[in-house]
């Protein structure tokens, strides 16, 4: 149980909170490369709390600046895209990528009104079909060198998805390894070769049993918070008989995201990343060790399940999530679909916009949401002095970060530890982009 203000102190990521200036030491995921692939790269993009204008000059370049145009106010998001930048469509002043003004036409020949305008801006980098940008003071930090990062654009798949909650609700429920065999329950197995793409349909790893039964059938495991150099990893053991265990190894990246298997072949990396304190998107890279990712295929699935341009989830609030009290009887926990997306939304919707922690009451198996908390009040405080928090890297140290694993399987109850090490070695080993390491 928390106060109202340790409550406020690790959820607000406004301009000038304690967390939102942490956060802003870190690159965040602002747009998908996919939403500025048509013929007119801008969109408007909301990124803790502040209104910015996300667009792609005709040289390449993307840029994310202030919404606002510093003459008169208007919208940017309306503007045109030409002379070398995004033109504001009321009197023609003119942008570049790094928010200096080109152009005042309406002033006289001899103005030199341009050279003191200055409208905000931040550096942009794509990486793995994502746009992610630094809102913070001084050099960015560098990127680790985590699988989603390093591996061929042809391995990886990015997507996003709006809540309409608080950003923390989210984060905590994909660090919590227990809700898994209640919340995305299945009542039925799926045909594993039916499962490409799909979150918890698959067989584990050396074994034929679908991950959806060992969920359903053990519902207490142990959970051990494990701290990284990242932030921590999870190891979640449910103990299958006397030989053997069921082993899943997750990680939380230090600060807003988590990286985690999402079949034999396949992590999901998922940040969740303020549009400002009641709103927020998952954004999550696909990285597969097998074969390259169908692209299309991953496309078409999940844009049949929302709607563009903001990327609305079809089932939503305003619809009661699609429940159905017919499939919550026979077919699945929720009786909200097989999309475990759609669960995860309703469970952190429902717990208001904010959560109000101070009438919670965390137990022995919400550990990891416990040991997350005390990392982020840390390094609030850290940053609040002047400190470098964790996961604010330079280069070198940034090279050494790599992996992480990420395993689902099944292997001796008396050597889970050199199990999952064995079989994450493996696994690289069968990647053909990771040099086997
Ligand atoms: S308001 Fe933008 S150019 Fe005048
Ligand atoms: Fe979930």
């Amino acid at each position: 149980m928390l106060s109202a203000e340790q409550n406020d102190l690790i959820t607000r990521t406004g301009p000038g909170t304690p967390a939102g200036d942490l956060m802003r030491r870190y690159w965040q995921p602002a747009a998908l490369v996919d939403e500025l692939s048509g013929n007119r790269p801008v969109k408007p993009v909301r990124l803790f709390g502040e209104d910015l204008v996300i667009f792609k000059d005709e040289q390449g370049r993307y840029g994310l600046i202030g919404r606002r145009c510093p003459h008169r106010g208007t919208d940017l998001a309306y503007g045109r895209l030409e002379g070398g930048g995004l033109r504001c469509a009321f009197h023609g002043w003119l942008f570049d990528v790094h928010g200096k003004c080109l152009e005042t036409p309406a002033e006289p020949d001899d103005s030199n009104l341009c050279a003191n305008i200055r409208q905000k801006s931040y550096p942009v980098v794509e990486k793995s079909g994502i746009l992610f940008a630094y809102l913070g003071p001084g050099e960015p930090p560098a990127f680790p060198h985590f699988d989603c990062f390093v591996a061929p654009a042809s391995y990886t798949f990015a997507f996003k998805g709006m809540i309409d909650c608080n950003w923390l609700q989210s984060l905590e429920v994909g660090i919590d390894p227990v809700h898994t065999s209640f919340l995305h329950r299945f009542f039925h197995d799926e045909d594993p070769s039916q499962a490409y793409g799909k979150l918890f349909r698959d067989t584990s790893r050396d074994s034929d049993m679908p991950m959806s039964r060992i969920m359903r059938e053990f519902t207490r495991p142990r959970i051990e918070v494990e701290p990284t150099e990242f932030g921590f990893r999870l190891v979640t053991l449910r103990q299958i008989s006397e030989a053997s265990t069921h082993v899943r190894v997750t990680n939380l990246m230090f600060p807003n995201a988590f990286i985690i298997p999402m079949s034999r072949e396949m992590t999901i990396t998922q940040w969740h990343v303020p549009i400002d304190d009641e709103k927020h998107y998952w954004y999550a890279i696909f990285t597969s060790f097998g074969t390259p990712v169908d692209k299309d295929e991953m496309r078409r699935q999940r844009l049949a399940l929302y709607q563009l341009p903001d990327y609305i989830p079809n089932k939503n609030k305003s619809n009661d999530y699609g429940f159905d009290p017919h499939e919550q009887e026979h077919e699945t926990y929720t009786g909200m679909g097989a999309d475990i997306n759609v669960h995860d939304q309703w469970a952190c919707e429902s717990m208001g916009t904010i959560q109000d922690r101070t009438s919670e009451h965390l137990g022995t198996s919400d550990k990891a949401i416990s040991a997350y908390r005390k990392l982020l009040r840390q390094a609030i405080e850290q940053a609040g002095k002047g400190e470098k928090p964790i996961m604010v890297l330079d280069g070198a140290r940034a090279a050494r970060i790599t992996g992480p694993a990420a395993v689902d399987g099944i292997g001796p109850a008396d050597d889970w530890q050199g199990y999952w090490q064995k079989s994450e070695a493996s696994k690289r080993r069968a990647a053909s982009w990771t040099n086997g390491h």
